[in-house]
């Protein structure tokens, strides 16, 4: 069994070692436009040593916005600057995946000029998100009721994927993930709780993962299968999205995907946002559904990594935290050198503290 350190084929990509930098919302785009910047470049650079580079989630459209400050990938000037970061991580001799997102309902009127945002239904929810207070600082503040995206705007959402799929090719990116998790617009759609519909797009989980599996299939022909992934975390319920049978939705997902022959499936577990932690017997069940590359995610450290490795269940891991806070994360694994920790409350928004003056080891 390979180790961590070891390269990875992953579709159109050879990774040259396993231990992947997951997508980490960490808002500091630029505004007015949402647009990645030279700080943005830095931090993605200091990070080109992991196998792959995934970005923080991007907006594929505005109506796909959820927090303050964060990077879209719908307009020139937000491709302008995804380009120079994805110019700078390739010198850096490093991979660059764009993380394709729409937050549905996890969003605020103040980002949609006083609209709710969309969502499968139109349910009531408790949740919050992260806005622009008054003193320009980040707040938070509750999500309101979303409205139900109408059948005939589903094509309309297709095509957005498609156009930031085709953007993210000419930013420069070597791969992009679909971000299907988390509660995010592809899962309230999967998840029965948050999808209410009487169309084709609800009702039996056929139905209900039917968006996803038409995202992924606009997203493959807007490119091609081998430069796609997409993120999953059919178990858990982060942002509100219970599923009590995600196992079994998210095996049929996996089985649906298979077929679609992509770079690679990334799990995102329970344990990640404070839950448990996920058993093998999921993760054989999802190996066996689907032969091509697994990520797994979710407090991650090298011990846990490895043994899932060794067991053939996941093919590389994706390390969040302990990216934010460790630049050259692969070879503080493999030299075995201690860890800087990292500072929760420079996570989301602000400058260069806590996001580029973390050290390399000396
Ligand atoms: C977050 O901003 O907390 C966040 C964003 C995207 C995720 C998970 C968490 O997939």
């Amino acid at each position: 069994m390979p180790t961590l350190f070891e390269p990875l084929s992953l579709g159109a990509v050879t990774t040259p070692n396993r231990v992947f930098m997951a997508p980490l919302t960490r808002m500091r785009a630029t505004q007015p436009g949402d647009v990645p910047n030279d700080l943005m470049r830095n931090y993605y650079t200091q990070r080109a040593s992991a196998g792959l580079v995934i970005s923080e989630g991007t907006q594929i459209s505005p109506e796909g916005k959820g927090y303050m400050d964060t990077p879209g990938i719908h307009s020139d000037e937000q491709v302008a600057g995804w380009r120079t970061i994805t110019d700078a991580v390739h010198a850096a001799g490093g991979l660059i995946a764009a993380q394709l997102w729409h937050v549905g309902r996890v969003s605020h009127e103040s980002f949609h000029d006083g609209e709710p945002p969309v969502s499968a239904s139109a349910a009531p929810y408790r949740n919050r998100t992260t806005i622009r207070g008054e003193d320009g600082r980040p707040t938070r503040a509750s999500c309101p009721t979303p409205r139900a995206l109408e059948l005939d705007e589903i094509a309309r959402l297709l095509e957005d994927y498609r156009r930031a799929t085709i953007n993210a090719r000419d930013a420069g990116f070597d791969l992009v993930e679909i971000h299907g998790a988390h509660g995010y617009l592809l899962h309230q759609f999967l998840s029965p709780d948050s999808n209410q519909r009487e169309d084709r797009y609800g009702g039996s989980l056929a139905n209900r993962a039917r968006l996803m599996l038409e995202v992924t299939d606009a997203v493959v022909g807007a490119w091609t299968s081998e430069r796609v992934g997409i993120r999953i975390s059919p178990i858990g319920s982060f942002n509100g999205t219970e599923d009590p049978d995600g196992a079994e939705s998210g095996l049929y997902v996996a089985r649906e995907l298979a077929r679609r022959d992509l770079a690679f499936l990334h799990l995102s577990e329970p344990d990640w946002a404070g839950g448990p932690q996920l058993d093998d017997g999921f993760r054989r069940e999802l190996r066996a559904t689907h032969p091509g590359p697994i990520i797994g995610a979710g407090n991650y450290d090298a011990d846990k990594a490895q043994r899932l490795l060794d067991a053939g269940l996941i093919d590389a891991a994706a390390f969040g935290r302990a990216f934010i806070a460790n630049p050259d994360l692969p070879r503080r694994l493999e030299d075995e050198l201690q860890l800087n920790a990292p500072d929760p409350d420079t996570f989301y928004g602000g400058n260069e503290a806590g996001y580029t003056d973390y050290p390399v080891y000396a």
